[in-house]
């Protein structure tokens, strides 16, 4: 019987400390830390994931702005607004939310945000900053797996880590990140041969392809730690992951659920980020 891993309540549990550190700034009388982030077009799933950042900076006692930009936004009105917020030293985080659309260039605007701003760690200073082991912003939802994976206590030194998915928001950080704490790690993806036999390895099964189900229950190892990162709409409009939950939790020794695991947390880490950044800024 698999264990779930509450996505939702370590969530809380990392709020609650971002919220208690704000708290002690605010005592001792310091500027609040700040989290800018800017939406561009209507993409509902985009609105719902910007809602949830600026009410979870409300929950932690950070300020937050929300710049709404309409769908026709050229890519010199973007790169302003970033490079006016770069300057204000009373913004301590920038995320500017993706996908963009089609006439902006997604790579121009995340090199436009400053370094010590970016909060999702997708700058490529940060991104080198992670690969060569220097302190830097680690990208939310890849730290938010780590924080659930020690949360069940299992060590991941020496183990078999398997990731499947190698985008640059999330396979390719996680894989760094476990590395980091001495897994034997493996990046599979959608065109790896048999995935089946390279998933059973893994002690640790991280799923971030974006394909609903693409793991099922037989594709596990008895008694993985199993991590769900799909964020998928079924045919009936119901969110459901890139695990088959039903034929994987009795094979897990853990699993998050979808939803309520790693999504709550990325916003957790988002906030831990904001906060971190403000530190470094303010040297302390
Ligand atoms: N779109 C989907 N995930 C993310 C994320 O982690 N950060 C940003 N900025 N956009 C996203």
């Amino acid at each position: 019987m698999g264990k779930i891993i509450d996505g939702k309540a370590m969530s809380t549990l990392v709020k609650d400390e971002v919220r208690a550190e704000v708290e002690a700034i605010r005592a001792a009388g310091g500027r609040i830390p700040c989290l800018c982030v800017i939406i561009v077009g209507e993409n509902p799933a985009s609105q719902v994931y910007v809602r949830n950042k600026v009410k979870a900076a409300a929950y932690t006692g950070i300020e937050s702005r929300l710049i709404e930009l309409p769908a026709d936004t050229t890519e010199e009105t973007l790169l302003g607004h970033i490079r006016a917020l770069n300057a204000d030293p009373a913004v301590d985080g920038v995320l500017v939310q993706l996908p963009l659309p089609e006439q902006i260039d997604q790579e121009k605007v995340l090199d436009a945000i400053d370094p010590a701003k970016d909060v999702d760690g997708f700058h490529p200073s940060n991104v080198a900053g992670l690969w060569i082991g220097k302190d830097c912003t680690v990208p939310c939802t890849p730290a938010g797996i780590l924080r659930l994976i020690d949360s069940t206590g299992v060590a991941l030194k020496g183990k078999q880590a398997v990731v499947v998915g190698r985008s640059n928001i999330v396979g390719k950080p996680v894989a760094k990140l476990l590395l980091d704490r001495h897994a034997t790690v493996t990046i599979a993806h959608s065109r790896t041969a048999d995935l089946g036999a390279v998933t059973r390895q893994a002690d640790v099964l991280v799923v971030a392809a974006g394909r609903a189900g693409l793991v099922t229950g037989d594709m596990v190892k008895p008694g993985a730690v199993v991590i769900d990162v799909g964020m998928n709409r079924n045919a009936d409009g119901k969110l459901c992951g890139d695990v088959d939950f039903a034929s994987a939790e009795p094979v897990a020794a853990w699993i998050t659920p979808v939803p309520g695991g790693v999504g709550p947390m990325t916003i957790a880490m988002l906030m831990q980020n904001t906060l971190r950044c403000y530190r470094r800024r303010a040297g302390r």
